[in-house]
């Protein structure tokens, strides 16, 4: 389900990133949901953050990578995916919750704010070649 949402990331990237966020766990949680027969179909990377746009400084949660499969989308495990990790904050101290998602992920953005995400800001990228100036 990484390799999913993250296909661009290498798979030893993967492998070393998961065993991080095991590693950490005052800091770092994954969440998983689950068909009925017990197989994944759903994750949840959340983090502790000491800064994220639009929040005050301090521990804030955040929301690092969220993922159902599209065959099980739309019956609420994303959502119980953010009560899980939101929870998980709040235990740890949390007054706020971040995410991030890309401009053209309109499905994203939305499921974002059906779960009482703001949005805070809008990030453009630039690149300039500076080969052959
Ligand atoms: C975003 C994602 C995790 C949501 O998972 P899900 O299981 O479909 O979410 P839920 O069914 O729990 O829906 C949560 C809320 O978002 C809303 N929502 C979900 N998908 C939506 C869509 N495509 N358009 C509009 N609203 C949507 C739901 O209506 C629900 O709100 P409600 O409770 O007010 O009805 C899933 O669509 C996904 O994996 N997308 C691809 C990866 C991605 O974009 N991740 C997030 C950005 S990084």
């Amino acid at each position: 389900m990484r390799a999913t949402l993250w296909p661009e990331c290498p798979e030893a990237d993967h492998t070393r990133e998961m065993a991080e966020i095991l590693g950490d766990p005052e800091f770092n949680a994954a969440f998983l949901a689950h068909a009925p027969d017990g197989l994944p179909v759903g994750f949840l990377e959340a983090s502790i953050r000491l800064t994220a746009e639009g929040c005050r400084p301090g521990r804030i949660g955040y929301l690092e990578g969220w993922y159902v499969e599209p065959e099980w989308r739309g019956r609420g495990l994303g959502a119980a995916l953010v009560q899980a990790a939101e929870a998980w904050a709040v235990e740890r101290g949390c007054r706020e919750m971040a995410s991030d998602a890309e401009i053209e992920n309109a499905a994203g953005r939305q499921a974002h704010a059906h779960l009482g995400y703001q949005e805070t800001s809008r990030l453009a990228h630039f690149r300039k070649d500076l080969r052959g100036r």
